[in-house]
Formats: structure tokens, sequence, C-alpha cells
């Protein structure tokens, strides 16, 4: 039906005809003239309809989103008429015939970025028509080739796993899916292969990899869908390094291929607790040039309850973090500031502003100041070497909510402050806590997954303090966004059993839901390790898309609804009772 896409066209093909299909973009009467905007998915190309053409009536009639075919000859544009934001702007096509091929009903969106989520999700099949829908879900497609080409000549094999399976824990609740033939059984739509990765492994697969689909039912935000797709890898005879190689390599490959964007080298690797430390976040974002600052030492003797109590205790902190150029910030946006910080549980947010860095206290403005003396300013001002027109924010209390808080106002007023590098910041985190203790239920959980292996190398080591415990877990992240995670993983039953009782989780549990892996690490089960990414996230890095829903082709709404299938949907009597369901309606 057409010899060129609309995007394709070029000064090259200048006095040539071609025929293109494509939808009309926008239409324009000038006095006589049509101009029409021809857009497929390679780009838009300009199109005149001169009003002695054949093609005029046929054009006269086009409205937007009609689906066309137009003849024409390719002609440059006088110099006047360039238009250098189109990548076409230098041509224009002389219509000869105009063919409708279908027509639109009136477009209920806009096309543009003002279109509401609700609407977009609802109507996503002309929200996708947009250009930088085509490009964000072309650079999906790129990346998945990329991944596969690359993984490929690299010795893995691609296998699929199961979808109708057992709950894996990763943290999340499960999708259930009913048994009808076992009335009262449900599977479980897997939170990630976990389990079947391994089981590769201990079949002797090698290496493994899988464009898996996963499936959890937890809040939804900006980065994380219910249903959401992960590069998942396993190799077996692997330490970290072996993994985290591996990772690195296909990280580069890809952000080549598809971006053509060359990856600093070395990545910097940072142990969790530095990162919690420096930058109150397990991903730092590493395009900003701030750091949290430990002011412990110098505030432990001053007369100011909220600071010298935390300087005092070791499970607390306080740290500073300077604003470059912050002392600009008012007391209304310092207001903001401080509630923005509660919502992460902070009871209060300190500040300086530093009006003259060379006149000691008397150059500070703050409600504090009057707290501090000379030795315990000396020491702030250098260890973060504040100067003048910057800003300190103090937070104190518990070391990892202060720790968490301030790490979020560092991104917050770094990037309020346009502070962020446009690089590409690429690290590892190492040296995850094994547990991290659960309050509400009064017991560990695993910080990853409870099939990671502890850095410990026996059982009595990791039995004798398990709140001290290293994994050997590490997540990649890049500009703040974790884009995957992984372990080197327990591959003895002991050790595994250990694991579990350290969870809480009680032998006879332990069976009824583990009870397959812990058989089958009893048969010579290899050492081995991965890591899986999230797709969507990268994706929406390359795109630069905030929300990993723009590189979804249908997702879900942030209250986990499809808008265009009105899925999920109430389901017929018939059907439930063949499932064994009955639905309790009402408030209970
Ligand atoms: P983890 O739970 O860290 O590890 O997940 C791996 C990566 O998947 C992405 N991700 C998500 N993306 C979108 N929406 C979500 N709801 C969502 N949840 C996670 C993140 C994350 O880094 N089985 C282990 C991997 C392993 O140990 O090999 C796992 O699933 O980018
Ligand atoms: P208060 O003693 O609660 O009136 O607080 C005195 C100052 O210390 C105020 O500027 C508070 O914002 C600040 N502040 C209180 N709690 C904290 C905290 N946990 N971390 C940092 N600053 C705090």
């Amino acid at each position: 039906m057409r010899s060129h896409l609309c995007g394709e066209v070029n000064e090259a093909l200048d006095g040539q005809s071609v025929s293109l299909c494509g939808w009309v973009d926008r239409r324009r009467d000038l006095g006589g003239l049509i101009f029409i905007g021809l857009r497929d998915h390679a780009g838009i190309l300009q199109v005149v309809v001169e009003p002695d053409s054949e093609a005029f009536a046929g054009a006269e009639a086009l409205r937007n989103e009609y689906c066309v075919r137009i003849r024409g000859t390719v002609r440059l544009r006088p110099e006047s008429q360039w238009n250098e934001a189109m990548a076409t702007g230098k041509i224009e096509l002389v219509a000869s015939e105009v063919e409708l091929l279908n027509a639109s009903a009136p477009i209920p969106l806009l096309m543009t970025d003002e279109d509401g989520e609700e609407v977009r999700l609802r109507y996503r099949y002309l929200d996708l028509r947009r250009p930088r829908m085509q490009r964000n879900m072309r650079i999906r497609s790129q990346l998945n080739q990329s991944i596969h080409r690359h993984l490929d000549g690299q010795g893995f094999s691609e296998f699929e796993t199961p979808i109708l399976t057992k709950a894996t824990p990763e943290g999340a609740r499960d999708y259930l899916v009913p048994s009808r033939i076992h009335a009262g059984q449900f599977f479980a739509l897997p939170q990630s292969p976990q389990l079947f990765k391994q089981l590769l492994m201990m079949a002797g697969m090698d290496r493994y990899y899988q464009i898996a689909r996963c499936f959890r039912d937890e809040d939804l935000r900006a980065d994380r869908q219910p249903e959401f797709t992960q590069l998942d890898m396993e190799m077996s005879f692997v330490d970290e390094a072996g993994v985290q190689d591996a990772a690195e390599d296909l990280v580069r490959t890809v952000f080549r291929d598809v971006l053509g964007v060359e990856l600093a080298s070395p990545i910097p690797r940072i142990s969790w607790h530095r990162a919690m430390e420096e930058f109150g976040s397990d991903k730092p974002d590493l395009r900003y040039p701030m750091r949290l600052h430990s002011v412990d030492e110098h505030l432990g003797h001053v007369d100011f309850r909220v600071f010298s109590g935390p300087a005092n205790d070791d499970g607390q902190r306080v740290a500073a973090l300077r604003v470059p150029g912050g002392a600009v910030f008012s007391r209304k946006q310092i207001d903001e500031y401080t509630k923005f910080v509660g919502r992460y549980g902070a009871r209060g947010l300190a500040w300086i502003k530093v009006n003259d860095a060379g006149a000691g206290l008397e150059g500070l403005q703050s409600p504090i100041a009057k707290f501090l003396d000379e030795k315990a300013w000396d020491g702030i001002a250098e260890l973060t070497r504040v100067q003048t027109g910057d800003l300190l924010f103090f937070g104190a209390g518990d070391w990892l909510l202060t720790s968490t808080f301030m790490g979020h106002l560092l991104v917050r007023t770094g990037a309020d402050l346009g502070l962020a590098d446009d690089d590409w910041a690429l690290l590892w985190v190492t040296d995850f806590p094994m547990f991290e203790w659960d309050e509400e239920n009064g017991r560990y959980i695993a910080m990853h997954h409870p099939f990671t292996a502890p850095q410990a190398d026996t059982l009595e080591e990791l039995r004798a303090n398990p709140a001290a415990a290293v994994s050997r877990g590490y997540d990649m992240v890049l500009n703040g966004a974790e884009i995957g995670g992984g372990s080197i993983r327990i591959h003895k039953p002991e050790m595994q059993q250990t694991v579990f009782e350290l969870l809480g989780i009680g032998e006879d549990d332990a069976q009824a839901k583990f009870g397959f892996l812990l058989e089958a690490l009893k048969y010579g089960c290899p050492p081995h390790g991965g890591i899986a990414f999230g797709l969507d996230r990268i994706a929406a890095l390359m795109a630069g898309e905030a929300s990993i829903r723009d590189v979804i082709a249908f997702p879900k709404t942030t209250t986990a609804q499809c808008p265009l299938t009105s899925a999920p949907s109430v389901i017929d009597e018939p059907q439930l009772e063949e499932l064994h369901i009955s639905v309790r309606n009402g408030e209970e």
C-alpha cells in the first residue's frame, strides 16, 4: 500500500512520487491551500494539497486521526519555509491523490501531554499514536532485542517458568487464582521466577535468563506496577563478581545499543551502611553533588537536647546536609521542607543560613545558632565545607529514620535548585543487612528474600548475631532508581533451614511452603547466584519518563485498574460457583 514511511521521506527523494499511509495529525486550510500533517510510527510529514489538484475535495473532508493513503511528489521547501523542529522540515509532499482508508469519530482526548492519566489509559490505543509514546514503546522494544542478542552471545539460555504457581516471598501480597478442579485451593501468580530459576541451576542449566512478567499486589507509585517485567538471570558456579560482571556488561551493551551512550567505568561500589550514612538512601542518586555529614562528634557537648541526645547515642545520629546556594530559601520554603521530612517521620528540621562564612557564629542566621559554641560550629563548618550563601539542614534522631528523611531532603532540595548533572550515575550497593526487624509483627524479615546467602560461613556464626548479619545481596542503582537486585543464593539445605528459622518460619511451615526447595537442595545443588532487572524502570530512564506507565503499552492506574477494559470486574454467579467462591458483600 505504501512506498515509504512518512518519517523516512527525505531531501534525496526530491521530485520523486511516493505513496504514504498514516493518520491526519492536523489539517489546516490556508486560503485555498490545505496542509495536512501526515503521521505514521516513523514520523510526521507535511502534505500540501493545491486548490486545482484532484486530491482537493478528498483533502477537504479529512479530520484529525482519519486514516488515509496519500500519493504525491516530494518537493524541497524554499529555505524560508524550513521547519527545523521537524525531522522532515525541509521537504513536503505535493498531493496528487488522497484516499480515505477509514474515517475517525471525533477524538475524545487532546492527544497532547495535557491529557489526564484516566482518559489516556481509557483510550490507550489513541494515546499510543502520539510520537512521544511511539518513541517510548520502540525504545522498549530495542531494549528487549539488545538483551536477547547480548545474552544469547554470552551462553545464556532462555527458559519460561510457570505463571500459575505457588507463592514466592518477595515481600508483597500475592495475586491469587482459584482452582476449579481443587475446591478451596489457589494458585499464586509469581512475584518473580526466583525459585524456578534456582531449580533450573539445580537442573544443570548453568546460565538462564527470561524476560519475565511478575505480579505484586502492593501500594503503587510512579515506579511500581502490579504487573511488571523483569529481566531475570541466574548463573551457576559464580560469586558476586561473576554475576556483577555479567550484569555490568549487559547494562553497558543495552545503553550503547539503544541510546548510543557509553556508561562510565568502573562502576562505583558502596556498602549499604555507607549509602545510608552519606546519602540517606539505599539507592543514592550520585548526580547530586551533596552528601550527608555525621556531625555527632561536634554536637555531643552542646546545651540543646535535640542534638546532644542523638549525638551521644549509638543508635542515633545528627546528620547535616549542606545545600549549596540554599540561603536563598525563604522561611516559607523552609517550612515546606520541614513538612516534607515530616512525611518520613521527622519530628523537626533545624537549619542554619550562612550569610558570611568568614564571620564564625556571627555570620549565621538560624533559630538554633544560639545553642552552638565556636568549637561546635568550627567543626561543622570544616566538615561540611560550608560557604557563604549555603544553607545547612540538620536532622537528629534514630539512625535509620534520620538518615532516610535527610536522604529524601537531599534529593528534593537538589532537584529544586537544579543541582543534578545530566550524566548517567550507575552504582552497586552491596553488603546489605540480612534481616530487618519488623516492629509490627515482632520478628525479622529478609531484607532481600529468604534465599539470599549470608556472608557468614557457618550456621553458628549466623545464629550468634542475626541483627548484625550481612548478606551477599547487591542492587544496581541508576540515577537514584533501583534498576536491579540480586544475590548469591543459599545452596545448602542446613543454611536454608537456619535462615527460615531466624525468619520465624517454623519447620512445618517451611516444609509446607518450601519443602520442594529444601528437598532439591539435597541433591548436589551447585553454588549459584543471579539478579533481576526492572525492565520498565530501565526503559523509563532511557526514555526520560518519570513514570513507568509511560513505557508500558497497557499499564494499570495507581488504583490497580485498567480503564480500557474495566478490569478487574464483577464475575457472574455461575462462574463463581464453579470456582467454589462466594463473595462477601458489604462492609465486613
Ligand atoms: P526484586 O524484588 O529486587 O528482586 O526485583 C528486581 C527488580 O524489579 C523491579 N521491580 C519493579 N518494577 C516495577 N514495578 C514493581 N512493582 C517492581 N518491583 C520490583 C526493580 C527491582 O530492582 N527475585 C529477585 C531477584 C533476584 O534475587 O535475582 C527479585 O525479584 O527494578
Ligand atoms: P523544639 O525544641 O522542638 O522547639 O525544636 C527546636 C528546633 O529544633 C526547631 O527548629 C526544630 O525544627 C528543630 N528540631 C526538633 N526536632 C528535630 C529533629 N529530630 N531533627 C532536627 N531538628 C529538630
